[in-house]
């Protein structure tokens, strides 16, 4: 090979290498520049076909009871999916499916077109790029907004290693722009024992930012949030949409309303109901469902 074809490759190299750390990637080919095939990079995730989430005939019993029965469902990248259903209705163990966290019966789900979930574990699954949000804020109190946001980077947590961790400059920039992101920029030095629930949610939220995230998942974000908090974290969610790719669950309808574009109406594990918000509260069987709870 002559020097001129080594210099050219190395340039392709780099500036795909570039690319890639930067997320300037999203081509309108998902990411695949043209004459590379089909994948460039192992765990990049193809968006080709228009789906990040693509659940088909997922079912799971506990002790023979169905908690999803036949589930499918798809997801388009940058969407903002809320997903509502009474009580019991299977959206928590859907989450749990998606995270890893509870594995299906039966049933396909994948991440992009090409990525089957059911062959990964959890904690693979959140590096993968799926980040979960429990009901409950798991923030550390003892620690700053800031340490907290710093921590979340730090994916090797061992003693001597968050001793040693210090975040790069794209990391720092990174920081501070989620820190406007979550309305926490002027609370970064409080500790986050002392913040407000919503902004223990908010902080929690980053957290999972940190690690730029394809896909969010969300459960009960807005619960025990006074109405202000809500408000603003309906603002957060949709300055998200675009970026990341969020699926909401939430009782409080008049969230869903502010937020919401697709509704999944989900009733014994299986989807109901799925249209505008307007459309699937004319749907009798979503009426009879919920007023006969
Ligand atoms: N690990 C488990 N073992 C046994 N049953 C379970 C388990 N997880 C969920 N279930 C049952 O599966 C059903 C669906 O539960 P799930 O928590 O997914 O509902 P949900 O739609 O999130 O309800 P909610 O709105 O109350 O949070 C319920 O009947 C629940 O009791
Ligand atoms: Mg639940």
């Amino acid at each position: 090979m002559t020097p001129d074809l080594l210099e050219q490759g190395a340039r392709r190299a780099e500036e795909h290498r570039v690319l890639q750390a930067t997320g300037k990637n999203n081509t309108e080919s998902g990411g695949r520049h043209a004459g590379t095939g089909r994948i460039t990079t192992p765990g990049e995730v193809d968006i080709a076909h228009g789906r990040i989430l693509y659940l088909e005939d997922v079912s799971v019993s506990f002790d023979g009871f169905k908690a999803i029965n036949k589930l499918s469902l798809d997801i388009a990248p940058g969407e903002l999916r809320c997903i509502i259903g009474p009580n019991g209705a299977g959206k928590t163990t859907l989450m749990d499916i998606i995270s890893g966290k509870t594995r299906p019966d039966e049933g396909t789900v994948f991440f992009g077109s090409t990525i089957d979930l059911l062959r990964y574990k959890e904690a693979e699954i959140a590096q993968l790029g799926i980040g979960r949000k429990f009901q409950k804020p798991t923030v550390f109190e003892q620690l700053t907004v800031f340490e907290n946001l710093e921590l979340a980077l730090n994916t090797d947590k061992r003693v001597k290693a968050s001793l040693l961790f210090r975040l790069d400059s794209a990391q720092s920039d990174r920081l501070a722009e989620i820190l406007v992101t979550i309305h926490l920029a002027n609370s970064m030095n409080r500790k986050a024992g002392n913040l407000s629930h919503g902004q223990k949610q908010w902080l929690e939220i980053g957290m999972l930012l940190m690690q730029d995230p394809k896909l969010l998942l969300l459960d009960e974000p807005v619960a025990g949030m006074t109405d202000e908090e809500t408000a603003r974290t309906a603002e957060l969610f949709l300055t998200l949409k675009g970026k990341h790719s969020l699926m909401v669950v939430e009782h409080d309808m008049s969230f869903i309303k502010s937020i919401s574009e697709i509704v999944t109406v989900l009733c014994d594990g299986s989807v109901l109901a799925q249209g505008t918000l307007d459309q699937v509260q004319a749907n009798e069987r979503v009426i009879e469902v919920y007023l006969g709870r």
